[in-house]
């Protein structure tokens, strides 16, 4: 010990880290191209948003059979049975995964290490981990634990689940990863409240964290990165649910947009940046004149003060009166675009056209930032959204470039 010492900058040699692909490819995208060896995965999400059926995904695409690359499945939550029945929905059938029921992380992380615990015909993932050659070549093999509440050492006092366990736990898990270059995915759970002893106790911990979301009634699931030491976190992937798990959405407008042919009043289309990729979403408005002393304001997928804002702009620099009216925003597919300003524009212009009961072109891609004088901003990243615009076939473009300020852009479509 003690022997550490100073390296310069420039004699350190630029290894390039050896990425393992996992194959699907809307995880690959969100992780930097791959997985790490030693790397630590946190998989955060609600219950039933899907962690369970990506990380099974994941385990049989990583298990091979080819390179005798094994993975061990361990689960807290859910008998062998249920994962089976649960496999045999995605059509996973694959001798390199092992599965292993324990909530006793010292316990688990012993049969990685090939350690004697008790004898071996007790835990099935022992001996399957001991037998197979990719032991020997932990690059290869991968570790999931399903979920980091369900796991607990004995050396601590508290309930699996406590902040003390959660955080032990994955602290015994990042050492078992960074020891032996084997790969640890590991699932999360979060409340709507955002759990006390969730993924923010963890966050410091692991290498990466994935946020894996979406609304439940639809089959639109976005993977975010919010921290990857070892690739972008601003990435987002795009997934689908479906009959049989999970798929990978290379091209996610069918989501977003409505394949309705007919143009309606209230409907634009607007171009977001999710992460790094720009996303072609429907905004869909309604106005209907109100009953209520205060009327309705109901904005879904944007922020309901900035819903208010945008009204206020519309009505005093447009002379739109909308004061006596319920009005409704919504955004397609079940995708929040919370603060995002570029669709300040294109929310005004489904607002004036239902307004106005005036359809717009569904061949216009609308963007830009609305201020309180009216006037239309430049949005960062336009070329990368004219980009995607026009790969999908969108030649019109409604932009700062066309309009300087708001009201001209409503005279010119409305008046
Ligand atoms: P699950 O992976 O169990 O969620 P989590 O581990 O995050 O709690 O998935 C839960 C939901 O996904 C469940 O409501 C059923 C649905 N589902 C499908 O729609 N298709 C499928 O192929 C599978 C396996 C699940
Ligand atoms: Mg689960």
């Amino acid at each position: 010990m003690g022997e550490a010492k100073p390296v310069k900058l420039t004699e350190i040699k630029n290894t390039q880290t050896k990425r393992i692909v996992t194959w699907i490819s809307e995880l690959d995208r969100v992780l930097g191209g791959g997985i790490v060896p030693g790397q630590v995965v946190l998989i955060a999400g609600e219950p039933g948003i899907g962690k369970s059926t990506l990380l099974l995904q994941v385990a049989d695409k990583l298990s091979d059979l080819k390179t005798k690359s094994s993975v061990l499945y361990v689960s807290g939550e859910e008998s062998v049975g249920q994962i089976k029945i649960r496999a045999d929905r995605l059509g996973i059938n694959n001798k390199n995964i092992a599965l292993l029921e324990s909530t006793n992380i010292d316990e688990i992380i012993d049969q990685m290490s090939g350690l004697e615990i008790g004898s071996d015909k007790t835990v099935a993932g022992k001996s399957f981990l001991k037998n197979s050659t990719s032991y020997n070549s932990p690059l290869t093999s991968c570790l999931i634990i399903d979920s980091i509440q369900t796991m607990q050492t004995t050396d601590l006092s508290g309930m699996a689940g406590s902040v003390g366990q959660v955080r032990e736990c994955a602290y015994r898990l990042v050492k078992l990863a960074k020891s032996s270059g084997i790969p640890v995915f590991i699932a999360g759970h979060v409340t709507k409240q955002g759990s006390i002893a969730g993924p923010s106790v963890l966050m410091h911990i692991v290498d990466t964290v994935l946020w894996f979301e979406g609304d439940k009634t639809l089959p639109v699931r976005l993977l975010r990165a919010v921290k990857n030491r070892f690739g972008p976190t601003d990435e987002v992937g795009i997934f689908s649910m479906g009959d049989k798990g999970l798929n990978s959405e290379e091209h996610p407008e069918k989501f977003f947009l409505s394949d309705s042919k007919k143009t309606i009043p209230g409907s634009v289309i607007s171009c977001v940046i999710n992460g790094t990729r720009p996303l072609l979403v429907e905004i869909q408005s309604l106005i209907v004149p109100s009953k209520l002393v205060i009327p309705r304001r109901v904005a879904q997928g944007i922020d309901s003060k900035k819903l208010e804002l945008l009204l206020a702009v519309l009505s005093r620099r447009c002379g739109l009166s909308i004061y006596e009216s319920d009005v409704y925003v919504s955004v397609m597919g079940g995708i929040n675009i919370k603060n995002d300003p570029s669709v300040d524009l294109a929310i005004c212009i489904s607002l004036a056209s239902a307004f106005f009961n005036k359809a717009v072109d569904r061949k216009m891609v609308i963007f830009g930032e609305v201020g309180l004088l009216g006037e239309v901003r430049n949005v960062v990243l336009q070329d990368k959204r004219l980009k995607e615009a026009r790969r999908l076939g969108f030649r019109d473009f409604v932009t700062s470039a066309r309009f300087d300020f708001l009201q001209k852009a409503i005279s010119a479509y409305f008046k």
